[in-house]
């Protein structure tokens, strides 16, 4: 199916267009407002318009586009951006995702792309040395963290499943075995999120308590888990949204192990610490784990969508995502890797040309270097805001990580969540930087 008037020379003016505004808007990264204050009704009185009857003139679209959006976009690649856990992107994985549209794969198969898929193959390899995972592992390339948890808890929901007979891909959940789901009170909210869509809802997630860093306490998963042998997942986390803290990964596996229990971890950001020398004790027993959840677009810098699922269970993960049709050209077994059999979507964007950009521009020493400077800032970061009257900072910084809130006075500690807000509301407002 081809766009009908897609003729060079249209566009390479529009390319050109593009390029030109892009110059512009990274320009103003290091200087520009970082947050924006448009209303959505200003934007909308801009952006929205009958549906056109007739075509119109791309440049004039691409040209209104960018004068209507932008004012409603944040410098979120600025190095003033400090709002949750999202990356910039590397000047050379923006250079690989224009590739990436450009070329237009679709990365489900191995045959009409070999390309996509050798480079994935590659990514995965890469991925699995740089976060210290087991090299046996599989992987899938996936929207986000999100997806990633999706991806990872499905793998686990058969494997445990079918330890006791049960094919949750062919019987479904009516009628299953109990199946327990355990997590610390402090998981990411993606991971209820993947509990609903995996049909094991969330009222019957058996909640482990934390410390007050976020980490899980693993006696207390001891605890909960008991003496019963039923099939059972376990969420533990590296990289606590609002801490950085992350669980001790070895004594979970070790306890959950015993009991039989597979362990997911959720390590959107923090599994990255793996690959600097100085925190890579911080995740230190990530590889006992079953399941990994991370993400590329996040420290790694690569643009929007990129996360990954890794499975240290190949034959789960497949059984619990491959998918045939007839009309397909599917490598037969042992032939080359068709990433549809490891990811939940159908067609997909060939994600792995970003990331094997940054990964081959970083190398090992860069990929280290980067998450120890944004470590070094984040503990920067803490040390002035204490010196600030006023600023609590509340966390242990061990990661990229800082959370603060605001006192009304140095001296009395008086300080309210609204007091926090109008305070951030205004930095915001400022534009100077942004924060969560
Ligand atoms: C610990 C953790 N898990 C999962 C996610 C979700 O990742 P994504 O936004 O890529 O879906 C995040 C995002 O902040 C996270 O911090």
């Amino acid at each position: 199916m081809r766009v009908a008037g897609h003729s060079a020379p249209v566009t390479e003016a529009l390319l050109d267009q593009v390029v030109q505004q892009t110059h512009e808007f990274l320009g103003a990264l290091d200087g520009g407002r970082v947050g924006t204050r448009v209303t959505a009704e200003e934007l909308r009185r801009q952006l929205d318009a009958p549906l056109p009857e007739q075509s119109q003139d791309p440049a004039a679209v691409i040209g209104d586009l960018i004068r209507a959006a932008q004012p409603g976009l944040t410098l979120m690649s600025s190095g003033r951006y400090f709002g949750f856990v999202i990356g910039g992107s590397l000047p050379v994985a923006l250079a690989a995702d224009w590739l990436t549209s450009a070329w237009d794969q679709n990365a489900g198969l191995f045959a009409p792309t070999p390309a996509a898929s050798v480079v994935e193959e590659v990514v995965g390899a890469w991925l699995k040395e740089i976060l210290g995972l087991p090299p046996h592992a599989s992987f899938a390339l996936v929207t986000g963290g999100q997806m990633a948890n999706f991806t990872a808890l499905a793998a686990a929901r058969h494997h445990v499943l079918a330890t006791v007979g049960w094919n949750v891909e062919r019987q479904g959940l009516i009628g299953a075995p109990r199946l327990r789901v355990i997590a610390g009170v402090k998981r990411h909210a993606t991971i209820d999120r993947a509990l609903r869509y995996l049909g094991l809802g969330t009222d019957g997630v058996e909640a482990v308590d934390t410390d007050d860093q976020g980490r899980m306490l693993p006696a207390a998963l001891a605890r909960v888990l008991g003496e019963e042998r039923e099939p059972a997942i376990v969420c533990a986390q590296a990289g606590e949204v609002n801490t950085g803290a992350v669980d001790d990964l070895q004594a979970i596996c070790t306890i959950a192990h015993r009991a039989d229990a597979w362990v997911h971890v959720d390590g959107a950001f923090g599994l990255w610490a793996a690959a600097s020398a100085r925190h890579r004790h911080l995740v230190a027993g990530a590889e006992l784990a079953d399941s990994w959840a991370t993400d590329c677009h996040k420290w790694l810098n690569v643009p929007y969508d990129c996360g990954v699922a890794l499975c240290a269970h190949p034959e789960s993960h497949r059984a619990a995502m491959t998918v045939h049709a007839e009309y397909l050209i599917q490598s037969p077994a042992g032939g080359p890797r068709d990433p549809v059999d490891w990811n939940p979507e159908f067609s997909r964007r060939a994600r792995a040309f970003t990331v094997y950009a940054a990964l081959r521009t970083l190398g090992r020493s860069g990929v280290a270097d980067l998450v120890e400077r944004c470590c070094s800032r984040a503990r920067q970061f803490a040390e002035s805001l204490r010196t600030v009257p006023g600023v609590e900072v509340l966390n242990d910084v061990v990661m990229n990580q800082v959370l603060v809130r605001f006192t009304r006075g140095a001296q009395d500690g008086e300080y309210d969540d609204a007091y926090t807000l109008a305070v951030i509301a205004h930095v915001q407002d400022s534009g100077v930087c942004w924060m969560g």
